[in-house]
Protein backbone atom coordinates (compact mmCIF):
# COMPACT_ATOMS: atom_id res chain seq x y z
CA UNK A 1 0.00 0.00 0.00
CA UNK A 2 0.94 3.44 -0.90
CA UNK A 3 -0.40 5.63 1.67
CA UNK A 4 0.92 6.51 4.49
CA UNK A 5 -0.98 6.52 8.08
CA UNK A 6 -0.84 9.87 9.64
CA UNK A 7 -1.78 9.81 13.75
CA UNK A 8 -3.01 12.91 15.22
CA UNK A 9 -4.25 14.22 17.90
CA UNK A 10 -3.15 16.44 21.22
CA UNK A 11 -0.30 16.41 24.01
CA UNK A 12 -0.57 13.02 25.38
CA UNK A 13 -3.05 11.21 23.01
CA UNK A 14 0.04 8.09 22.45
CA UNK A 15 0.91 9.29 19.29
CA UNK A 16 4.44 7.96 19.60
CA UNK A 17 3.78 4.71 21.42
CA UNK A 18 0.80 4.04 19.24
CA UNK A 19 2.89 4.52 16.02
CA UNK A 20 5.47 2.48 17.12
CA UNK A 21 3.46 -0.52 18.02
CA UNK A 22 1.44 0.13 14.43
CA UNK A 23 4.26 0.37 12.23
CA UNK A 24 5.44 -3.19 14.28
CA UNK A 25 2.15 -4.49 13.09
CA UNK A 26 2.39 -3.58 9.60
CA UNK A 27 5.60 -4.10 9.26
CA UNK A 28 5.69 -0.11 7.94
CA UNK A 29 8.57 2.64 9.48
CA UNK A 30 7.75 5.14 11.74
CA UNK A 31 8.98 8.48 11.44
CA UNK A 32 7.87 11.16 13.68
CA UNK A 33 7.74 14.71 13.03
CA UNK A 34 9.23 15.87 16.38
CA UNK A 35 11.99 13.49 15.95
CA UNK A 36 12.72 15.32 12.15
CA UNK A 37 13.07 18.59 13.41
CA UNK A 38 15.16 17.40 16.09
CA UNK A 39 17.22 15.65 13.78
CA UNK A 40 17.41 19.14 11.64
CA UNK A 41 18.32 21.43 14.44
CA UNK A 42 20.91 19.10 16.77
CA UNK A 43 18.67 20.43 19.33
CA UNK A 44 15.68 19.50 21.44
CA UNK A 45 12.20 20.70 20.86
CA UNK A 46 12.34 22.70 24.45
CA UNK A 47 15.21 24.14 23.47
CA UNK A 48 14.38 25.23 20.08
CA UNK A 49 11.25 26.75 22.47
CA UNK A 50 13.16 28.67 24.58
CA UNK A 51 15.56 30.24 21.65
CA UNK A 52 13.44 30.93 18.92
CA UNK A 53 9.96 30.97 19.91
CA UNK A 54 6.93 29.18 18.82
CA UNK A 55 6.51 30.77 15.70
CA UNK A 56 10.10 29.52 14.13
CA UNK A 57 8.99 25.82 15.93
CA UNK A 58 5.95 25.97 13.55
CA UNK A 59 8.14 27.20 10.37
CA UNK A 60 9.99 23.65 10.94
CA UNK A 61 6.99 21.63 11.04
CA UNK A 62 5.94 23.84 7.29
CA UNK A 63 9.61 22.51 6.01
CA UNK A 64 8.83 18.85 7.77
CA UNK A 65 5.46 18.31 5.77
CA UNK A 66 7.17 19.42 2.21
CA UNK A 67 9.90 16.67 2.98
CA UNK A 68 6.95 14.07 3.82
CA UNK A 69 5.46 14.43 0.80
CA UNK A 70 8.14 12.24 -0.79
CA UNK A 71 7.35 9.18 2.03
CA UNK A 72 5.13 6.62 0.89
CA UNK A 73 3.74 3.84 3.49
CA UNK A 74 4.80 4.58 6.33
CA UNK A 75 3.38 5.12 9.88
CA UNK A 76 3.97 9.54 10.76
CA UNK A 77 3.46 10.48 13.42
CA UNK A 78 2.65 14.51 14.27
CA UNK A 79 3.25 16.75 16.76
CA UNK A 80 -0.09 18.02 18.70
CA UNK A 81 0.26 21.39 17.77
CA UNK A 82 0.92 20.47 13.86
CA UNK A 83 -1.99 19.67 12.14
CA UNK A 84 -3.93 23.11 13.68
CA UNK A 85 -2.72 25.39 10.93
CA UNK A 86 -4.68 26.93 8.01
CA UNK A 87 -4.08 23.97 5.51
CA UNK A 88 -2.28 21.72 7.71
CA UNK A 89 -5.55 19.74 6.96
CA UNK A 90 -5.27 19.25 3.03
CA UNK A 91 -1.41 18.85 3.35
CA UNK A 92 -1.80 16.13 5.86
CA UNK A 93 -4.94 14.44 3.89
CA UNK A 94 -2.46 14.43 0.74
CA UNK A 95 0.09 12.48 2.73
CA UNK A 96 -2.62 9.41 3.26
CA UNK A 97 -4.83 8.32 5.80
CA UNK A 98 -5.38 10.66 8.99
CA UNK A 99 -6.34 9.14 12.19
CA UNK A 100 -7.51 11.20 14.84
CA UNK A 101 -6.11 9.61 18.31
CA UNK A 102 -8.55 11.36 21.12
CA UNK A 103 -9.63 10.65 24.54
CA UNK A 104 -11.47 13.24 27.27
CA UNK A 105 -9.50 16.28 27.71
CA UNK A 106 -8.22 15.42 31.51
CA UNK A 107 -7.14 11.79 30.47
CA UNK A 108 -4.72 13.52 27.73
CA UNK A 109 -3.70 16.70 30.46
CA UNK A 110 -2.87 13.69 32.66
CA UNK A 111 -0.86 11.54 30.68
CA UNK A 112 0.81 14.18 29.14
CA UNK A 113 1.80 15.77 32.95
CA UNK A 114 3.49 12.15 33.19
CA UNK A 115 5.52 12.05 29.62
CA UNK A 116 8.45 14.61 29.85
CA UNK A 117 9.05 18.17 29.14
CA UNK A 118 6.48 19.70 27.04
CA UNK A 119 7.26 23.60 26.23
CA UNK A 120 3.02 23.95 25.45
CA UNK A 121 2.40 23.28 29.25
CA UNK A 122 4.82 25.22 31.03
CA UNK A 123 3.05 28.38 32.54
CA UNK A 124 -0.39 27.26 31.79
CA UNK A 125 -2.64 26.46 33.87
CA UNK A 126 -5.05 23.29 33.44
CA UNK A 127 -7.69 25.70 32.02
CA UNK A 128 -5.36 27.56 29.46
CA UNK A 129 -4.50 23.62 28.51
CA UNK A 130 -7.94 23.14 28.19
CA UNK A 131 -9.03 26.28 26.02
CA UNK A 132 -6.29 25.41 23.88
CA UNK A 133 -7.55 22.16 23.42
CA UNK A 134 -10.71 23.07 22.52
CA UNK A 135 -9.31 25.70 19.73
CA UNK A 136 -7.65 22.27 18.39
CA UNK A 137 -10.33 19.55 18.04
CA UNK A 138 -12.09 20.88 15.14
CA UNK A 139 -8.51 20.13 13.17
CA UNK A 140 -8.24 16.67 14.61
CA UNK A 141 -11.94 16.44 13.60
CA UNK A 142 -10.94 16.33 10.21
CA UNK A 143 -9.47 12.90 10.09
CA UNK A 144 -10.68 10.13 8.45
CA UNK A 145 -11.23 8.48 11.43
CA UNK A 146 -11.29 8.60 15.03
CA UNK A 147 -10.27 6.06 18.11
CA UNK A 148 -11.09 6.82 21.46
CA UNK A 149 -8.23 6.08 23.43
CA UNK A 150 -9.41 7.03 26.94
CA UNK A 151 -9.70 3.55 28.32
CA UNK A 152 -7.60 2.04 25.70
CA UNK A 153 -3.61 1.03 25.99
CA UNK A 154 -1.59 1.63 23.20
CA UNK A 155 -1.47 -1.96 21.50
CA UNK A 156 -5.32 -1.76 21.91
CA UNK A 157 -5.43 1.21 19.86
CA UNK A 158 -2.76 0.03 17.25
CA UNK A 159 -4.98 -2.91 16.41
CA UNK A 160 -8.08 -0.93 16.58
CA UNK A 161 -6.33 0.62 13.53
CA UNK A 162 -5.25 -1.75 11.83
CA UNK A 163 -8.68 -3.45 11.68
CA UNK A 164 -10.12 -0.39 10.28
CA UNK A 165 -7.68 -0.73 7.97
CA UNK A 166 -8.36 -3.78 7.34
CA UNK A 167 -11.63 -4.05 6.49
CA UNK A 168 -11.32 -0.66 4.53
CA UNK A 169 -9.23 -2.43 2.38
CA UNK A 170 -11.08 -5.35 1.95
CA UNK A 171 -14.43 -3.38 1.14
CA UNK A 172 -12.03 -1.34 -1.56
CA UNK A 173 -10.81 -4.94 -3.11
CA UNK A 174 -14.38 -5.86 -3.34
CA UNK A 175 -15.57 -3.19 -4.83
CA UNK A 176 -13.25 -3.59 -7.60
CA UNK A 177 -14.39 -6.73 -7.67
CA UNK A 178 -17.78 -6.36 -8.45
CA UNK A 179 -17.76 -3.11 -10.25
CA UNK A 180 -16.68 -5.16 -13.74
CA UNK A 181 -20.32 -7.12 -13.57
CA UNK A 182 -22.70 -4.16 -12.40
C1 LIG B 1 3.28 20.38 20.63
C2 LIG B 1 3.31 19.04 20.90
C3 LIG B 1 4.56 18.28 20.96
C4 LIG B 1 5.66 18.97 20.14
C5 LIG B 1 5.79 20.39 20.53
C6 LIG B 1 4.49 21.18 20.31
C7 LIG B 1 1.96 21.07 20.61
O1 LIG B 1 4.35 16.95 20.48
O2 LIG B 1 5.39 18.88 18.77
O3 LIG B 1 6.18 20.44 21.88
O4 LIG B 1 1.88 22.20 20.12
O5 LIG B 1 0.96 20.46 21.08
P1 LIG B 1 3.49 15.84 21.30
O6 LIG B 1 2.06 15.99 20.86
O7 LIG B 1 4.08 14.55 20.87
O8 LIG B 1 3.67 16.12 22.75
Amino acid sequence: MDGNIVLVGFMGAGKSSVGRLLARRLGRCLVETDDMITAAEGRSIPEIFAAEGEAYFRAAEDEVLRLLALKRGEVIATGGGLPCREGRAEALRALGTVVWLSADFETLYERALRGGERPMLAGRTRDDVRALYRSREPFYARAAFTVDTTSLGPDQVAARIAGVLRSRDRQTFEGAVQAPSE
